[in-house]
């Protein structure tokens, strides 16, 4: 939707108030690799992709929050020092949350009317929540001249998840939704929350995402019961090593196969996932710098295997999807992407194909599945922005 539309929706619904008002956007994400190594202190590399969430938001003189959810047609109201988690609105959570953490940095807030709508899939891990969170931050502090810098704006989106939602995730996508450059992916040093530019403007391959609409069911108990997982590979090689180990990042493979033995197979698998994809992230960084799409392709069939057999977040018709793409004419790589369970995969395929891929990965998908998978073409977005 346009940003006239939009604004033309808003007025529909409410009354101008004459105080500031704005038009914002944030994107969803995908990840080209780097996956479950955010939260390990580790590199990612996503780029935002061409779908996001607009609002349009003014101010108001009281304390009261309304806001208006043109994708389900849904008005939510609320005070804005009396923050409750609504069970039925899920989504009117992720505002919520971001409300109270910028009150919990003692920021004085007043209250506003604010109206929304996204073309992200949502539950399919392209990172709608995180879009969510971060346009409403951006929209809120932009308003009340409150200056957040992009990094720190980032890390209060997740904070927003992680404490009101009550999601464990990393920082990667709220950082990508706030930090998106477009034509380029970011290469996201976890550890120090910097990022580098990694151009992707090539002009034979293109980055296609397949959505197997499988709904990510177990995904939020699985994820935590990773990130356990790492920590507990952390914890035991902070004891046994002599030097300093707070996260996955700190070990090398050769160092985890000595003690390998000593592990639980599965402590062992998380491990070796985690510290194998962050190798496959820095040689994706230069494969993409030198333009080789070969390399690149190998490294994003290795890390779907990886994240299928050690890290088992994949799930059949993900591993169908892999399977069906890699039999394709120009593609050179594919792999699920985001948390697992369902959702997309990532696919690198040669332009001239494109359109056959899409055919035939429909058609195949929905003979053994009997699932319409949806497939998007999109180049590397910019991140979020006042429109
Ligand atoms: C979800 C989380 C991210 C990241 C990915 C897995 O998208 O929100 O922080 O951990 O899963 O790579």
């Amino acid at each position: 939707m346009n940003k006239e539309l939009l604004l033309k929706k808003y007025h529909n619904i409410f009354a101008d108030t004459s105080l500031d008002s704005g038009v914002y956007a944030a994107p969803g994400r995908v990840n080209l690799i780097g996956e479950h190594t955010d939260y390990n202190d580790g590199f990612v590399m996503p780029m935002a992709i061409e779908k996001d969430i607009k609002m349009v938001i003014q101010l108001r003189k009281d304390k009261k929050v309304k806001a208006y959810s043109l994708d389900y047609d849904k008005l939510v109201e609320f005070e804005i020092d009396n923050l409750l988690y609504d069970k039925e609105n899920i989504w009117v959570n992720y505002i919520k949350g971001v409300i109270d953490e910028l009150q919990k940095m003692d920021k004085k807030l007043q209250g506003f009317n604010l109206i929304f709508t996204g073309n992200i899939p949502q539950g399919s891990g392209l990172s709608s929540s995180a879009a969510l969170e971060v346009v409403t931050a951006l929209a809120i502090s932009d308003l009340h001249k409150i200056e957040i810098e992009a990094v720190e704006l980032a890390l209060l989106a997740q904070r927003a998840e992680n404490n009101f939602v009550n999601v464990q995730c990393g920082i990667m996508d709220q950082y990508i939704s706030r930090l998106g450059k477009k034509d380029n992916a970011l290469l996201i040093d976890c550890r120090t929350n910097e990022y580098q530019l990694v151009p992707f403007e090539n002009e034979e391959y293109q980055i296609v995402i397949c959505n197997s609409k499988v709904e990510r069911g177990l995904v939020d108990s699985e994820y935590n019961n990773r990130r356990k997982e790492c920590n507990q590979a952390v914890d035991f090689f902070a004891e046994k090593l002599d030097r300093n180990i707070t996260a996955l990042r700190d070990l090398d493979l050769d160092t985890l196969q000595k003690y390998r033995e000593e592990l639980s197979e599965t402590v062992y698998k998380r491990a070796h996932h985690v510290i194998s994809e962050n190798q496959r992230v820095l040689a994706a960084e230069e494969a993409l710098e030198e333009n080789d799409m070969d390399n690149l392709g190998k490294l994003l069939y290795a890390s779907h295997e990886s994240l299928r057999d050690d890290y088992e977040v994949s799930c059949e018709e993900l591993d169908l999807l892999v399977d069906l793409a890699s039999q394709q004419k120009g593609v050179k790589g594919a792999r699920m992407t985001g948390a697992g369970f369902g959702g997309c995969t990532v696919n690198l395929v040669n332009k001239a194909f494109t359109a056959d891929f899409v055919e035939k990965i429909k058609s195949k998908y929905y003979q053994k599945t009997n699932l319409k998978a949806d497939i998007y073409i999109t180049n590397p977005a910019s991140g979020a922005r006042k429109l």
